[in-house]
């Protein structure tokens, strides 16, 4: 298993997609899981029961995915590395790849997008900037290797991942290599 973590809208998705292409196993994205079990969008969690609901549901199922033995790129939601659990799960899971974007990207792709509770309303550069910045070093400390994200292509960006882990000696498993 390989995660990708990073910030809403870094192209943890799209990425994962590509990754999962690649490598012949299936992305699976934490948000999306949680969304058809609870039969709710995300949007509908957060604002029924709370942030606190969500993160609980989170935990949970990053739990269950990464228990499940299944070969797959997990796509994590951005909060993930808010819960010390989520991390220890995800590292002990297999290698964890931070993909970075700067403000800027990150405004333009989820820009009146409402589907993200934590970024409602109009959004700014410097709106983004003051949620990302408290969220770096939890990134930072999670990943075993970051890439960055702005204007490069699902392909390049899927390159860069395999060449870092390559050095790194974790090649991107493929199914029958995982354990
Ligand atoms: C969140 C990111 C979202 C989703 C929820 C909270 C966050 O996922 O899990 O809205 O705290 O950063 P994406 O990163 O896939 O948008």
């Amino acid at each position: 298993m390989i995660t990708l973590i990073g910030f809403m809208g870094c192209g943890k998705t799209t990425v994962g997609a590509e990754l999962a292409r690649r490598t012949g196993t299936e992305a699976v994205d934490v948000d999306a899981v949680i969304e058809e079990r609870e039969g709710r969008p995300v949007s509908r969690i957060f604002a029924e029961d709370g942030e606190a609901k969500f993160r609980e549901l989170e935990r949970r199922m990053v739990a269950e995915l990464c228990g499940s033995g299944r070969p797959m790129v997990l796509c994590s939601g951005g909060g993930v590395v808010l819960e010390e659990a989520n991390v220890r799960t995800i590292r002990s899971a297999g290698p964890v790849v931070w993909l970075r974007a700067t403000p800027e990207s990150i405004c333009r792709r989820i820009s009146g997008d409402g589907s993200r509770p934590l970024l409602a309303g109009a959004l700014t550069p410097q709106i983004v900037s003051d949620r990302l910045e408290p969220r770096l070093p939890l990134y930072a400390a999670a990943a075993d290797i970051a890439v960055d994200t702005d204007d490069k292509t699902a392909e390049e960006i899927c390159r860069e991942i395999e060449e870092a882990l390559a050095t790194l000696g974790r090649a991107t498993p493929l199914p029958e290599e995982e354990n």
